[in-house]
């Protein structure tokens, strides 16, 4: 069968633009059998020469330096947001309005008020819409998912969940897009919280309520800007920041379960700790991204004297996505995450299933983000008001 052409736009080209680009180009070679061909249509930034170098990298056939060209432009089917998190909104509802299918970054927007705009215009615009909380892509979470649906932990007690970075901790590190709250919203509780929060939702369920405390341990720092990844370069003066370092919160979810959670950018030596333990009436499990192939269980019945955690390397014929890549324990990394995200995604948009996570569940996270900041203020628990 021939595979349908779908032109990509994507707006942004830093980061995640190499992430999603890679994705793009490599998602025929691995999904034989997708029938969906992602052409690298155009890109958007606002300087020309530097997106000029990323088309050519990248392998764009085209570029815009105002993204609403781009999304105005009708020989664009997908509308990819790898902006800060500032632009994601405006960009995100125009794309659906002019028809586009909209991908965007996580988190999905800088305030409940602004995610729920977002879902509303792609559902009224009845457009296909992902939020690129990936991590639940990686196989070793999805055989997590796969074990806790089969009811092999039984009834779930506990969620504990950590997002650990170091990359700020130099006093001197500039004041970037993600320490300005008019630009990024929050700080690691939107950046990081927001993913070890996707995944909770994704493996465990809602959440009810939270108490939580925030910390911004450096108050003061040069200006600066992003230097593609998480490096960066001063550029003179210095600012206020105005979000948190930290953030630690408690969680009772809506089926009974407790979550304590944990997102920083000082700890030192965690380069980026993604990590939970699940424990259950059954059994347990553990999973941590920087060692992402591997999913450690334990089983309560176990014979006794043998038991304790095992380590599976999730790359068996058995496993998630193993059959794509390569024969047993031969690993696969962070990008592949994203090679199955949105292999889920087209595979939705071609057979028009909706595709998880969703601009909804986009909603969801940001009103336990919300919730959080809330009990962080007010010293107190706080409900999550879901919108
Ligand atoms: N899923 C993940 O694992 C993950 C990892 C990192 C970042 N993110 C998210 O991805 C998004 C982008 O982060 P990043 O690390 O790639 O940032 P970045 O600073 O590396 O890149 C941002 C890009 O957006 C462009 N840009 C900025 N403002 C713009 C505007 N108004 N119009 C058009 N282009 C604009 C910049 O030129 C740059 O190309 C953020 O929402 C972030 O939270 C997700």
């Amino acid at each position: 069968m021939p595979k349908r052409s779908i032109r990509i736009g994507m707006v942004g080209y830093q980061f995640m633009g190499k992430a999603h680009s890679h994705a793009y180009r490599d998602l025929n070679f691995f999904f034989e059998d997708l029938p969906v061909t992602p052409v690298l249509q155009a890109i958007a930034g606002r300087s020309e020469e530097p997106l000029r170098r990323a088309a050519e990298a990248y392998g764009f056939s085209s570029y815009e330096t105002d993204w609403r060209r781009l999304v105005e432009r009708d020989d664009i089917d997908v509308i990819d947001i790898v902006t800060p998190n500032n632009a994601h909104a405006e960009i995100a509802i125009a794309a659906a309005e002019h028809g586009k299918h909209v991908i965007c970054e996580k988190p999905l927007a800088m305030t409940v008020d602004e995610a729920v705009r977002m879902r509303n215009a792609v559902q009224a615009a009845g457009v296909h819409h992902l939020v690129c909380h990936n991590y639940r892509y990686a196989p070793a979470v999805q055989f997590a998912k796969r074990l806790i649906d089969d009811g092999r932990l039984g009834r779930i007690y506990h969620v504990r969940a950590q997002y650990l970075q170091d990359w700020i901790m130099d006093p001197d590190f500039p004041l970037v897009w993600r320490l300005r709250k008019d630009v990024t919203g929050s700080g690691a509780l939107g950046d990081i919280a927001a993913h070890i929060l996707d995944l909770a939702r994704f493996l465990v369920g809602e959440i009810g309520e939270v108490a939580a405390c925030m910390e911004t341990f450096i108050k003061e720092r040069p200006l600066g800007e992003m230097a593609g990844g998480l490096e960066a370069k001063a550029s003179g003066g210095t600012g206020r920041v105005d979000v948190d370092d930290a953030v630690a919160f408690l969680a009772r979810f809506e089926n009974g379960a407790m979550g304590v959670f944990e997102a920083t950018r000082f700890a030192g030596g965690h380069r980026n700790g993604n990590q939970f333990e699940i424990n259950g009436e059954k059994g347990s499990l553990r999973w941590n991204l920087e060692d992402m192939n591997w999913l450690e269980v334990y089983f309560h019945s176990d014979e006794p004297g043998l038991q304790g955690f095992r380590r599976i390397n999730c790359t068996e014929p058995l496993h998630p996505y193993a059959e794509r890549y390569w024969p047993a324990g031969h690993i696969i990394g962070y990008e592949h995450t994203f090679l199955n995200l949105f292999g889920a995604f087209f595979k939705g948009l071609v057979e028009d299933q909706p595709v998880k996570p969703d601009f909804e569940d986009g909603v969801r996270n940001q009103c336990v983000l919300e919730a959080v900041e809330k009990a962080a203020a007010s010293r107190s628990w706080e409900n999550v008001e879901y919108r």
